[in-house]
Parts: C-alpha cells; structure tokens; sequence
C-alpha cells in the first residue's frame, strides 16, 4: 500500500531525480499536500518510513532521503504496471477469496467462469474475456507480462537453441509459435538474439491482445488465436507456451496441448513449456506465491514434475528433457509425441533435471 501511495503521490520520481536528498516537505508538497500534514497525522514521513525499512530510499539523516535502485525501478513503464496489475485489478480478488471459499467448501477451483474471479467481480466472464471488456486492465496485465520478463535473463540465452531447435529445422517452415505470447516480448527477445534463423517466428494471441500490440518487429508474424481451437499453424519446429499452462487446470491444458499435437510432425515438433517445475520437497516461496496468484486469477496451478509428465503424458507427449537453470524453479519442460501409444510410462523418480549453471535473477 504504502508503495502504492509513494508512487500516487510521485514520491519516487523526485528521490529518482535528486542528486543529493530531498525532505519531507518537498515529498509533500509534489501532490499539494497540505504542508501541515507533513509528519501529522499520515504523511509522505509515516510513508516513507515504510520505503526506506523496506530497501526503496535510504535515509541520510532525519528528514533526509536518497533514492535506491528500487526507487529508480519504482519509475519505470514496465514495474508500475506491474505494481498496478497486482494492486488495482488483483488484490480485490484476493480479499474476497477466503469468503469465496468459506461459501464454496474448500474446493480447488477450475471452472475459469465460476471461481475467486467471478466472485470478487461479480461477473461470469473468464478473467480473459473480462479483460477483453476492461481495457484499463488489460493494458496494465498485457505490460506487466513484459515486465515479469524485463529483468530477468531469456531462455534463448541459457536453453541450448542450436542443438534443440535450429539443429534439423527446415528453413521454409514455421520455426517458433509463441502460443498466447502477449504483445510478444518473449518472441521479440528470441529474435534479438537468433537475428538471422530462416524458419518464421509467429506470435500467437487472442484478438484483443493482439490489436494491443504497440509496436513489434515486421518479422513476427501475428495470428489471432484462440487456443481453445485447432491450432492453424502446422508443423512448426516448436510451439513455445510461457505462462500459459499453469493458468489453466488439466483439464483445459489438455484441450490446449491436444490442439497442438494435431498440428505437430512427429520426429520434428517440440512443445516447450516455460514454467516452474515445483520441488516435490520445500517448494519456494516464488512459485508457491504465483501458485496462489493463478488460483484465485484463473483457476490455474503450478505444477511439479510428477505433475507435468502425467499431463503431457495423458495428451500423447512425451516429456524429453526438464532444462532448469542453477538455483531456480523456472524452467523449460521439452516434450516430443510419443512413438507409439504403447511406449511404457516415464519414471519420474529416474527422470534428471538438465541443470544449467546461469544469472540466479532467473
Ligand atoms: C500469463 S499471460 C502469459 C503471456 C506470455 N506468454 C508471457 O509469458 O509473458 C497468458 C496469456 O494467454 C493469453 N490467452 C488467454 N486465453 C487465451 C486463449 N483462449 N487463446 C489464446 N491466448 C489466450 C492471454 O491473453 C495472455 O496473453
């Protein structure tokens, strides 16, 4: 909250600014804030009390305050929206949620129309087609995915591209779909820095993400889709899902996934899921709060591994390789159709993860 307010109230633009300190006063008087309420009884000092225990400006001295990186963060495009996302449009749902589930019986919700949601908006809408109706929303979720990704070091950058993907690829052909890929920074990110692969690069999202879309390389093709429905885009080296599984409970992903194995070639295509892959044992606390975040957002869920190779197994893919960088949860789940539909079950418990040694912001 107390971020909420310093960001409302410009707080961090001005300590982003200063070369030396500034005061309480002129926290104050940015918003027109009555100078008497300065230090009594709320104030930019009850506020940014909170800002500097928490690491987002330091104090010098009494009254005196200097910015930090994270006050500096705290004025970009991509982490206010993100600030946003989560304070306007998701914290109502969160409030309401322990009634939802006082009412509903402890159930673990999965029906994207009938859950925390719909309860906390009032409405029947998925959360995507309520977004579809609340464009203010929407902007904020659409620019906070890229932010989820703006710090952090890509996959293209740690998964072994070359020898999984460009290794064998036919030039004419579809090389990666970004499916649900958002405005498309994660694609964009791939072709940044696989500048000059010949195979096309698609960018797939529903409709009114895609005429979101602000601006985005001419190389990317964009394709209105809805992954509920047969996938247009055939044989494509990789389908490449980020974030988009753990939105939705087993039963949807296996609509999703089974889209996609209609439209892959066997012994060419590949799905890659970028997600986390819980520990069975000590789960963190990044997944475990995006796991919360996704239930009562859209009755997804984050999956451990067990979970993910019964669900790829169920639509007829086999799980090739879990790629997992050092000291994170966040990986890339690599499966394959199967060979044949008799191929004995995976053991999970012999199943090793691929660690890869790389930046721990991951
Ligand atoms: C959590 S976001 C992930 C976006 C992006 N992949 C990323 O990692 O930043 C989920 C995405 O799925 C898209 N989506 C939701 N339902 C969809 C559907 N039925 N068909 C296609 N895309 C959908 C949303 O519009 C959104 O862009």
């Amino acid at each position: 909250m107390a971020v909420k307010i310093a960001h409302d109230m410009g707080i961090f633009a001005l300590l982003s600014q200063t070369t030396s300190f500034v005061t309480c006063e002129d926290l104050a008087t940015e918003k027109n804030a009555d100078v008497q309420l300065v230090g009594i009884p709320w104030s930019a000092e009850r506020i940014i009390r909170v800002l500097v225990c928490n690491g987002f400006a330091r104090e010098l001295n009494i009254g005196q305050y200097a910015p930090t990186d994270l006050s500096r963060q705290m004025t970009e495009r991509l982490t206010i929206a993100t600030m946003d996302s989560l304070f306007i449009d998701i914290l109502p749902v969160i409030h309401k949620t322990p009634e939802y589930f006082q009412k509903t019986g402890y159930k673990s919700p999965s029906d994207p129309t009938n859950s925390p949601f719909q309860y906390a908006y009032n409405t029947t809408d998925s959360c995507w087609d309520w977004m579809t109706q609340h464009q203010d929303a929407l902007g904020r979720f659409n620019t906070s995915m890229e932010g989820s990704r703006d710090r952090i070091v890509h996959w293209a950058q740690w998964f072994p591209v070359q020898t999984q993907l460009l290794d064998g690829a036919v030039a004419d052909r579809p090389l990666l779909v970004d499916v649900g890929g958002g405005r498309g920074h994660d694609i964009l990110g791939f072709m940044e820095r696989f500048p000059s692969t010949s195979g096309r690069l698609v960018l797939e999202d529903l409709p009114s993400v895609i005429e979101d879309i602000r601006s985005l390389d001419s190389g990317i093709w964009r394709v209105k889709h809805d992954f509920f429905k047969p996938q247009s885009v055939q044989g494509a080296r990789a389908y490449y899902f980020r974030h988009i599984t753990h939105d939705w409970s087993d039963e949807h992903c296996q609509t999703i996934l089974k889209h996609t194995t209609a439209a892959m070639e066997k012994g060419y295509s590949k799905v890659l899921i970028a997600d986390y892959i819980v520990p069975d044992l000590n789960a963190g606390p990044k997944e475990t709060l995006i796991d919360m975040a996704v239930m009562v957002w859209c009755t997804g869920f984050e999956r451990t591994r067990r979970r993910w190779m019964e669900l790829l197994q169920s639509v007829g893919l086999v799980v090739t390789n879990f790629w997992l960088p050092e000291g994170n949860t966040k990986g890339i789940i690599k499966a394959e159709l199967l060979d044949t539909p008799d191929t004995p079950e995976q053991d999970v418990e012999a199943y090793p993860m691929a660690r890869i040694s790389h930046d721990p912001n991951f």
